[in-house]
């Protein structure tokens, strides 16, 4: 069971459940490198993983999927030939702790054997500071006389959803350093991937080697007693093809041997130092409600775990580093739901992101075209190429086992309006135009071009509409104008001419020249037109705005009723014979979005209207959804209703209690848009937060127990910080 202290969360199970729970609720990361939170020992049914970010692979014609990297801080205990595993019948006592402030994983088990006490304590980190390091303490003590042998280094027994992603493995043994080093390519492109490992060990302990088709490993022999104790330092290495020009290998080797040199207490403190300077910026002290505080945090804490500070343009995966879930893919979670908190705290995040997507573009404009349209249409489930990842058969049916047609890939459009939005949004907080120089005006006009040639004109009505798409409630799959998605596509229109205006009146002559290497005029001609004649959904005559086109015909009945007609609870709701499809009930926030979004159009009657309708119609099936219920409330005017949807945003990785399948597909893992959506709530929400064209301001409305909230953002280069109370706000230069 979980425990959640001040900046600690520690559970203490031993079940392959908690095994599994445990490999995200714990987790380390540094952007690079994602480390599960598993013991040491883990058995690749625990999924232990060490996911190397940017690196994909495929198997035969399995899903393309992230790598995860033989484990070099791999290490298990044996006494006469038996392991001491955590899971064991012989278990005195077992407490596995991750300190979120500081991103490390510590781990406390007790075994006895044959009467004699073993004890094991070990922490490690994923170094926040160079971030191709993983480092380990492990300390063995018993209470009487014993003869224990660790087995400990590189394993390549790792566990994969869709691999093995690795082969063509090299190995190297450096025995005056104690250097083990393997070399390995990955199968589908040869990307070359290596991982080192040597250990420090003060005591009087016997190693040997032992190589094996599970990997290399030292050996050691330990004659433990009472008094004595036994620490080994493990400094671990990985380098991938897909992050360096130079050579994997060498790289890994000179890590490891430097950190050997540098030492575990100068690592720990340099980690512990970078963390201090990421809270100084990125924290948010919440009053007088410790559990939210608390969960916040956390929340905090998984968004820097997976922040790629390391890299010029890379993005964060629906998953962040925590598995190979959702195929590492990015999805539009980074732009709409990850963004906003690095927005105001670390903005040079948010241009990786956007560097991400102009590097991407040449993918978007491949499915563009694979589909008969122009411009960008970009991937659903984008991985480093920017082709999509996501199949057309995306979810597999519970009962047949056979994989069932879904729409994501091909109707989802709105993903090329939301990368625009970021990158509008992203300009209007740091005026930073010369991103768009660097290629975000050449993804703004070709996303624009994409739409102006989906685009639909019905002579009926003499308007523009966008028919056949999935909005984000994708339980309502091939709907004619869905209400966000043409929301969000106009503001792409609004973006492009907001962002010409502005280049034009800084340099003319880029405008100018981008127009004409991409022939653009005549589009931006077509889209004057198209923006004069754009259909908007509005509200109805009781201010509810219908979701799409007859979407008020469908079955009007309540969750529970849609429930109680599945036949297995990890049914699919969606695609063709889903249960949520041909009634009212919808997967996530969709229009209520568009409203968070979009609220200066919106009167507080509207916001509430919709509210109370669709709340009731709303599965929360993804975890993107309960913090837009909380926003549209607090932004209403109600943030007593908002708290719970908030506090089930900010603790989704802590209880671990989201959907673990969508039909037969595993999707368990880390929330990073839900770990935003907690920030944007407390932020946004409760504090009313916002920082529009050159201007902050808020608008208190904090629930009753919250007596302060003091966060900090970046205001025209400075850090700037916040103190909002129920009464009033100050801002203060740090
Ligand atoms: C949601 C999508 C989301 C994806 C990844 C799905 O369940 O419906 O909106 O992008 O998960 O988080």
């Amino acid at each position: 069971m979980y425990r959640l202290r001040n900046w600690l969360i520690s559970d203490n199970g031993v079940s392959e459940e908690d095994m599994l729970q445990n490999g995200n609720r714990l987790m380390t990361g540094n952007g690079y490198l994602g480390y599960r939170g598993t013991v040491s020992e883990a058995e690749p049914s625990w999924m232990p993983a060490v996911i190397v970010s940017g690196l994909y692979d495929r198997q035969g014609d399995l899903w393309r999927e992230p790598v995860n990297a033989p484990d070099c801080l791999y290490a298990k205990l044996f006494v006469r030939d038996e392991p001491l595993m955590a899971s064991g019948e012989n278990v005195l006592s077992h407490e596995q702790t991750l300190d979120f402030r500081y991103g490390i994983y510590s781990r406390e088990t007790s075994w006895t054997v044959d009467g004699v006490s073993v004890t094991l304590h070990a922490e490690r980190i994923t170094d926040i500071c160079n971030v191709h390091r993983l480092c380990m303490k492990y300390a063995i003590s018993a209470d009487a006389p014993v003869t224990i042998t660790l087995k400990q280094g590189i394993n390549c027994a790792v566990h994969d959803l869709n691999g093995p992603h690795l082969g063509n493995f090299r190995l190297d043994k450096d025995e005056k350093n104690g250097l083990l080093v393997l070399d390995a390519d990955t199968l589908e492109k040869a990307v070359p991937l290596s991982v080192a490992c040597t250990v420090d060990v003060a005591g009087d302990v016997v190693c040997g080697t032992e190589v094996s088709g599970e990997g290399a490993f030292h050996v050691y022999t330990i004659k433990a007693d009472k008094d004595k104790r036994f620490d080994f330092f493990v400094y671990g290495a990985v380098y991938s093809g897909a992050d360096t020009a130079e050579d994997c290998g060498v790289k890994a080797r000179e890590t490891a041997l430097s950190s050997l040199a540098e030492g575990w207490e100068s690592i720990l403190s340099g980690h512990r130092k970078k963390w201090d300077e990421i809270w100084l910026k990125g924290d948010v002290i919440i009053e007088g409600d410790d559990y939210a505080q608390h969960a916040l945090r956390y929340s905090l804490y998984h968004l820097h775990s997976i922040a790629p500070r390391h890299a010029k343009s890379l993005s964060v995966p629906a998953r962040g580093l925590s598995g190979q879930t959702y195929k590492g893919a990015v999805f539009w979670d980074t732009e709409m739901f990850i963004s906003p908190y690095f927005l105001c705290t670390e903005p040079d995040l948010v241009a990786r992101f956007i560097r991400y997507r102009i590097h991407t573009l040449p993918g978007a404009k491949r499915k563009a075209s694979e589909y008969g349209y122009r411009g960008a249409f970009y991937a659903w489930e984008s991985q480093e190429s920017g082709d999509d990842a996501c199949s057309l058969f995306n979810v597999t049916d519970v009962f047949t086992g056979r994989p069932v047609r879904t729409y994501f890939r091909d109707k989802q459009i709105h993903i090329s309006a939301d990368i625009v939005h970021a990158i509008r949004t992203y300009i209007n907080v740091t005026g930073d135009t010369e991103i768009l120089k660097e290629g975000a005006m050449e993804v703004i006009l070709e996303c624009a071009r994409f739409f102006l040639s989906y685009l639909y004109y019905s002579p009926e009505h003499d308007r523009y509409e966008l028919l056949d798409v999935t909005g984000p409630d994708e339980y309502h799959e091939r709907v004619n104008n869905n209400a966000f998605t043409n929301r969000i596509v106009f503001s792409v229109f609004e973006t492009v001419q907001t962002c010409v205006d502005l280049l034009k009146k800084q340099d003319g002559g880029f405008i100018e020249k981008l127009f004409a290497e991409l022939s653009f005029d005549t589009d931006m001609a077509f889209m004057h037109e198209v923006m004069k004649k754009f259909y908007l959904p509005q509200p109805d005559s009781g201010n509810v705005i219908e979701q799409f086109d007859h979407y008020f015909k469908l079955e009007d009945c309540s969750l529970d009723t849609v429930k109680s007609r599945l036949c297995d609870p990890r049914e699919y709701w969606g695609g063709a014979n889903g249960v949520a499809g041909n009634t009212q009930i919808i997967k996530q926030a969709d229009v209520v979005l568009m409203l968070v979004l979009f609220g200066n159009e919106y009167s507080d009657e509207i916001k509430r209207a919709n509210l109370a309708y669709y709340e009731p119609r709303t599965e929360h099936g993804s975890s993107l959804s309960n913090c837009m219920y909380a926003q549209l409330s607090c932004a209403s005017g109600n943030s007593e209703w908002a708290y719970p949807f908030f506090i089930k945003t900010a603790e989704i990785d802590i209880t671990g209690t989201s959907k673990q399948f969508a039909g037969g597909i595993y999707i368990g893992g880390t929330h990073p848009a839900a770990n935003g959506g907690a920030w944007m709530t407390a932020v946004q929400g409760f504090c009313g937060f916002s920082m529009n064209d050159g201007k902050i301001s808020c608008k208190p409305r904090l629930p009753e127990k919250w007596k302060r909230v003091v966060f900090s953002v970046v205001y025209n280069g400075e850090h700037i910080e916040v103190t909002v109370t129920k009464d009033g706000y100050s801002l203060c230069m740090k």
